[in-house]
């Protein structure tokens, strides 16, 4: 599984750049076995990499929530990062990177003096031309199953890849998740509703991911002098909202036009979406390394 254009990818597993076919990590792998690992995606707009700063943070935050052993490329990782982006000459896309608890025989306890797994690899991909931002999207609402601590970056991707096949199988985009009456946010996304000019969102707890893309978005739109309030809303309140959108680091701030089959206004892109947009877009490209 190549990149689509004849071109095998270099990856990083544990202090070795190898192409991604000959890349391997044990069976015995507490990421492969338990999902006892994290995650981070970082985007790359023009070869640069955006909010690196803030992903290598919440990586660090998730370790040690997990107390999970730092790896021990921990200090390296902006250039690990930048060597496979100019190696395999992403020019847009991300970088993924995993942290598993390493290699032990299987067992429930946290294996010991065991070193940490480190894989990273990149992906080309058109993420500033979505059609779903001229579009907008389509979300369908789900019960949000997920475990407790989704202010930690597990892999344990399961809930939200059966949510993404149920909004697929009801032709939608994505959907949102709700616990409780309110919307927790989306499969891999933060959510957010704008009502008579207030941009609404959830606050921080452990029941939703601390998005970077939404740390900035709110910085951004604080500057700006717009109106914030983070609470929860129910889907009911988003319907009957002026705008709603997304944001996460491969989807920057996307509009959501319907929810349950119900347009939000009149089931198109609301201009503050837009607005917030391209501040994010021109600012976070000005700190891109
Ligand atoms: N997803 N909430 C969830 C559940 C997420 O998985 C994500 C990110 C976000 C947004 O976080 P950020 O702004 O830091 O990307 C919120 C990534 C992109 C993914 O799983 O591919």
């Amino acid at each position: 599984m190549g990149l689509g254009v004849n071109m095998s990818r270099i990856v990083y597993v544990n202090g070795e750049y190898v192409s991604e076919e000959s890349a391997v990590i044990s069976v015995f792998d507490r990421g492969f076995l338990m999902a006892d690992a994290v995650y981070e995606v970082t985007s790359v707009l023009d070869g640069k990499l955006l909010e690196f700063d803030g992903h290598l943070k919440r990586l660090k935050r998730s370790l040690s929530e997990l107390d999970m052993q730092e790896p021990d490329a921990i200090n390296d990782l902006l250039e690990i990062h930048r060597t496979l982006v100019r190696d395999n000459q992403v020019d847009q896309g991300g970088v993924y990177l995993q942290v598993t608890r390493g290699v032990a025989d299987r067992d429930f306890i946290y294996p010991e003096n065991v070193k940490s797994t480190l894989v990273m690899f990149t992906q080309s991909k058109d993420i500033l031309g979505s059609k779903l931002v001229e579009k907008g999207m389509k979300v369908i609402s789900i019960d949000d199953l997920r475990w407790g601590r989704r202010d930690i970056k597990t892999v344990q991707l399961l809930y939200p890849s059966m949510g993404k096949m149920m909004a697929k199988s009801a032709k939608c985009d994505d959907a949102w998740m709700v616990e409780d009456g309110y919307v927790t946010e989306g499969t891999s996304n933060n959510a957010y509703i704008i009502k008579n000019g207030k941009i609404i969102t959830r606050a921080k707890s452990f029941a939703i991911l601390h998005g970077i893309t939404r740390t900035s978005v709110l910085r951004f739109a604080k500057e700006a002098q717009m109106e914030l309030e983070e609470r929860n809303f129910s889907i009911s309140e988003a319907i009957d909202a002026d705008e709603a959108f997304i944001t996460s680091a491969s989807s920057f701030v996307t509009p959501v036009i319907n929810i349950d089959g119900q347009n939000i206004s009149d089931g198109s892109p609301g201009p503050m979406t837009q607005r917030l947009r391209e501040i994010y877009l021109d600012e976070s490209i000005k700190t891109a390394i």
